[in-house]
C-alpha cells in the first residue's frame, strides 16, 4: 500500500489517496475541486487508476471534485447514505467496505455530529490503523456542530464512544488542519485535545461548543448546493 497526504492551500483541506501499486488502483478521500489537475497528475505519474472518490461528508468550505474526478478518470463517487446524493455510485451504511487492490479494505463509520450524515473511514494496514476523520475529531480540536444539522451531543457520542475506545495507537488523519500538523494519534487527542479529551463530560462539552462563536464559512452558499451535486459536472 502506498499512502499519500496531499494539501489545498485555500481551505486547509487534507485529500488522502489511498494505492495499491501492484493492482495500480488508487482511492481519494475528500478531493477539492481547486486541486483537481493535480490530483489528474499525480495518478498519471504514479500509474494509478482512480477506482474511487468518497467524500466524509456534504463540504461547506469547499468544493468537492468527485464528480470531475469520474468524468475524468470513470471512477465510482462514493459517501455517506444519509446524505441522499442521487450522484453518487455508492451509498455507505455504517460498516460497509471497499476493497482496493490487494486486499486493501477502506471500512466506512458512521460518525455523526459534525454534520448529522458524516461517515468517517478506517484504514487497516498490517499492523497500523489509519482513521479518516473528516470534520468530526481534528488535531486538537473537532468540527464545529452549528450548521448542516450538527449536534454537539452526537459529536461527543462519536469521539469518545467511538474513535477514544479504538487501540490507542491509532493514527487519526483529519479532513482539515489549519496549523499544518499532518497526523495524531488516539493517545494523544484523549490527552492533549484542547476541545474534546477523555476527562470531559457532555455537558461542559456542549457548553465549549455553544461557546465557539466561529464566522460563517465563506464559501458554504456555494459549496453546498454544489456538493449536494457530487461538485455538479452532470
Ligand atoms: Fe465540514
Amino acid at each position: 500500500m502506498l499512502f499519500k497526504q496531499l494539501f489545498e492551500n485555500e481551505s486547509s483541506t487534507y485529500t488522502y489517496l489511498i494505492s495499491c501499486q501492484d493492482k495500480q488502483e488508487a482511492i481519494l478521500i475528500d478531493p477539492v475541486v481547486e486541486t483537481l489537475q493535480r490530483d489528474i497528475k499525480i495518478l498519471e505519474q504514479m500509474n494509478l487508476k482512480l477506482t474511487y472518490a468518497i467524500d466524509t461528508h456534504i463540504h461547506a468550505d469547499h468544493v468537492t471534485s468527485a464528480a470531475a474526478l469520474r468524468e475524468i478518470t470513470n471512477c465510482k463517487v462514493a459517501g455517506p447514505a444519509g446524505d441522499n446524493l442521487t450522484c453518487r455510485d455508492i451509498n455507505f451504511k455504517d460498516k460497509d467496505y471497499l476493497i482496493i487492490g490487494n486486499n486493501i479494505k477502506l471500512e466506512a463509520i458512521y460518525t455523526p455530529g459534525h454534520t448529522d450524515t458524516h461517515f468517517s473511514y478506517i484504514l487497516k494496514n498490517n499492523f497500523e490503523n489509519f482513521l479518516f476523520t473528516g470534520d468530526s475529531l481534528l488535531i486538537n480540536s473537532c468540527g464545529r456542530t452549528d450548521f448542516q444539522s450538527g449536534s454537539s451531543k452526537d459529536l461527543y457520542n462519536t469521539i469518545k464512544n467511538i474513535f477514544y475506545n479504538m487501540p490507542n495507537d491509532t493514527k487519526i488523519f483529519p479532513a482539515h488542519d489549519y496549523n499544518k500538523n499532518n497526523y495524531s494519534t488516539i493517545e494523544n487527542q484523549k490527552k492533549y485535545n484542547t476541545l474534546i479529551d477523555d476527562k470531559i463530560n457532555i455537558e461542559e462539552f456542549i457548553e465549549r461548543m455553544n461557546n465557539l462563536k466561529l464566522d460563517k464559512p465563506k464559501k458554504i452558499d456555494i459549496a453546498v448546493p454544489h456538493n449536494n451535486k457530487c461538485g455538479v459536472i452532470e
